[in-house]
């Protein structure tokens, strides 16, 4: 893949901040954007030993994908060639606790790892949300902060959480999406959306923006208030399990196209619903791990890792994503899970 002077001037230094973690710039000592990205997680969350910092309960699971000719016509990855390809996936609940309650309002988080026979890979994290919470990278780390409880009172500070939110109402969005939406009844019926755009380029070098997201083939069902109260904690897993156990659970996967003018760098603002979608290719579930671990655990999935035909938009959102993930990453796989 050709990378962009942007694109590479954008990932090294993240990831050479990443990896000094802090920045003496003068007398202070400053800390680097993907490293408060991850402390702010941890704060919100706690320290979670050997759990990702976001998305940290979660299962794996494995199948496969298939490439259609639609997906043919907008990008030459080889994915879309129409032969099966191997896919390691990870299904999660929102946000940094391994203990989060799959009752709660968060995203349900579709992470996917895709190896063509030919050896490229794409990998993937997308949300049951078709926007994220924030439009640029400097907002993660604050956005967490205010919403963490100040020790001294057990609660987020009111005043720095309304500034924050009057300041930047735009992260605000995900969780008006999320208010409304009601909470998924299974894995396999939530909608998840990149959110990010990128860039295609087909065979004849005809590029164009696009999002992508996955639609459940079995239909969106969420739970109702009843089923909501009478469902426990921790029903995911085991749920996907057992319909993956009765046949195969699948996925449209589909690219929305751009028209000239959509936003294409910021993730908080959804495109018209009359843009084209193309359906691409078809996404299969056919085994779910059944103990905590399995071929996800140990990995990131990094939104960067793109194929020949798929580069990311200049999204800031998606530029900076490698940095806390590979942060991430080393924190957990280098600590004891209790
Ligand atoms: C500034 C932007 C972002 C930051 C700082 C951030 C940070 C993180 C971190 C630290 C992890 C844990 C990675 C690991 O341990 O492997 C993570 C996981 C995840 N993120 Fe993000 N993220 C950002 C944007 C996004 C966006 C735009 C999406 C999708 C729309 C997304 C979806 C996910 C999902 C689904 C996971 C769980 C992946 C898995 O199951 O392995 N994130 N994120």
């Amino acid at each position: 893949m050709k990378t962009s002077p942007q694109l590479a001037s954008a990932f090294s230094s993240a990831l050479l901040l990443g990896l000094l973690g802090t920045v003496s710039s003068g007398a202070q000592a400053q800390t680097s954007q993907p490293v408060a990205q991850v402390d702010a997680l941890e704060g919100l969350f706690g320290v979670q030993a050997g759990f990702r910092r976001s998305g940290a309960k979660g299962v794996c699971a494995s199948g496969h994908f298939v490439g259609l000719p639609a997906g043919r016509d907008v990008s030459s990855a080889a994915v879309f060639s129409g032969e099966q390809v191997p896919v390691v996936l990870r299904f999660s609940v929102g946000g940094g606790s391994p203990k989060a309650s799959d009752k709660g309002r968060s995203v349900r988080g579709l992470a996917v790892a895709m190896t063509h026979p030919g050896g490229q890979q794409w990998q993937m994290a997308n949300v049951s949300a078709p926007v994220f919470f924030v439009a640029r990278p400097d907002q993660f780390a604050p956005f967490l902060q205010v919403r963490t409880p100040d020790p001294a009172t057990g609660k987020p500070n009111p005043e720095k959480l309304k500034a924050f939110n009057d300041a930047n109402p735009e992260t605000l969005r995900q969780a008006a999406y999320l208010a409304k939406a009601p909470v998924p009844a299974s894995y396999g019926s939530a909608q998840y959306w990149s959110t990010n755009a990128f860039e295609l380029t087909n065979a004849s070098n005809i590029s164009r923006f696009a999002r992508w997201q996955f639609v459940p083939e079995a239909g969106v069902v969420g739970l109702s208030d009843d089923e909501l109260k009478s469902k426990p904690d921790d029903f995911l897993a085991d749920e996907l399990r057992q319909r993956v156990m009765k046949g195969p659970v699948s996925f449209a996967f589909q690219f929305q196209l751009a028209a000239a003018g959509d936003p294409t760098s910021d993730p908080t603002q959804a495109w018209p619903d009359d843009r084209p979608v193309v359906t691409a290719g078809r996404l299969v579930v056919t085994a779910v791990d059944t103990m905590a671990g399995g071929a996800c655990d140990k990995l990131t999935f990094n939104p960067l890792v793109l194929p020949t035909g798929i580069k990311p938009s200049a999204d800031p959102v998606l530029l900076v994503r490698a940095a806390p993930y590979a942060l991430s990453l080393g924190r957990r796989l280098s600590e004891a899970k209790p």
